[in-house]
């Protein structure tokens, strides 16, 4: 059932359009956002959101804590859910708890989301499976209606809980009235574009498979980004170490001088996130500073930075977070078409479970 596509992950990379259009379905209309499956008194009481996830949808969950505090002006940070566990973490009831997971299962959120829950904290999960065990324990669930997910290597539940965690900022923005109709309405309006940006052009999957044969050796790789590119860096980069198994790590592009950037050498890889729209100029400024330290750049951005050694156009987008689901796909293709030129096998890198429900 793969449909002629070479890996369940190809598949579900190309399926992202259609699944972000039905996980939208019925939530964004007439210029509003709706969630049936929640009540406006959601928000009573509460000062500070505080989210725990794992892996992938940890990522898409720092993601959200930028849109959260942007939008719907509300406190928001973000826990990977084996720290919280055990950190004995200080909760109090004017804090919304919110979980992201694509299984429902993994054990480290099932026992985060219990601690809040028995706690007494308002809680509510955002999951791709319905009548999973977090679905069970959290007092409301969004489900990010992603269908089955095959590729241990996650995709398109990641795109699917990022529109979910946008919609739900906006959602929390219009409940709290916490900015202008008018910027509501711009927002919603990239919002509705997300399916047509997430259609995977030829070219461009041409571009990143025809690239992919220089970055196959090298001590390492670097993907820097700023605003919510920095938690895309981190996904980018964790897509990549689990089906190529080279070594990758995420960073905001502002603290490579902070350490980092003494790694800089022609053979450490930097694939730069240089979106148009957020701080071009600071990410540019940062990526000059590897590029002086000879390091091979890869830029991915509609704008083109003459020093990079290799370049992936995007499209010109007039919302970053559109800029933020065209480079997700892009960093997908990517680590997919090196783990296939290593004769990796994509689907079920070594090592890894679909699901970790032990701790
Ligand atoms: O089912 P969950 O979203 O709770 O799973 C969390 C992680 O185990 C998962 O995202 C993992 O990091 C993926 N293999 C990433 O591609």
């Amino acid at each position: 059932q793969k449909n002629g596509y070479r890996f369940f992950m190809e598949k579900e990379i190309y399926e992202q359009s259609d699944v972000v259009s039905d996980c939208m379905l019925g939530r964004v209309k007439n210029n509003s956002i709706n969630f049936d499956e929640i009540d406006e008194s959601i928000l009573d009481g509460i000062n500070e959101i505080k989210i725990c996830a794992c892996g992938t949808s940890y990522h898409a969950s720092m993601a959200a804590t930028y849109l959260f505090e942007r939008l719907s002006k509300v406190k928001c940070n973000v826990e990977v859910a084996s720290e919280f566990r055990y950190k004995e973490p200080l909760l109090t009831n004017d804090t919304l708890f919110i979980v992201v997971s694509q299984s429902g299962e993994t054990a480290d959120t099932l026992e985060a989301l219990k601690m809040a829950k028995n706690a007494g904290l308002k809680t509510l999960v955002i999951c791709n499976v319905d009548n999973s065990s977090m679905t069970r324990v959290a007092d409301a669930t969004i489900l990010t209606r992603a269908g089955i997910e095959k590729g241990v290597a996650s995709t398109k539940a990641f795109s699917t809980q990022a529109i979910v965690l946008w919609m739900l900022s906006l959602y929390f923005a219009k409940i709290k009235n916490s900015i202008s109709h008018d910027l509501i309405k711009k927002e919603i309006n990239a919002i509705i574009q997300v399916p047509k940006v997430l259609i995977v052009e030829n070219k461009l999957h041409e571009k990143t498979r025809r690239l992919s044969k220089r970055y196959l050796h090298g001590h390492g790789f670097f993907f820097i980004g700023r605003d919510v590119f920095y938690p895309l860096a981190i996904e980018g980069a964790l897509k990549l170490k689990e089906i190529s198994y080279l070594h990758a790590e995420g960073y905001p592009a502002g603290e490579m001088k902070h350490g980092p950037i003494a790694l800089a050498d022609p053979e450490l890889f930097t694939i730069a996130l240089m979106p148009k729209n957020t701080l071009y100029d600071k990410v540019k400024s940062n990526v000059e500073e590897l590029s002086a330290r000879d390091s091979t750049i890869c830029s991915i951005s509609p704008l083109e930075f003459e020093l990079s050694d290799d370049f992936i156009k995007t499209n010109d987008r007039d919302h970053y977070m559109l800029e933020f689901f065209e480079m997700l796909v892009v960093l997908q293709l990517l680590s997919m078409e090196i783990s296939i030129r290593l004769g990796n096998d994509v689907d079920m890198p070594r090592n890894l479970a679909k699901s970790v429900t032990v701790e």
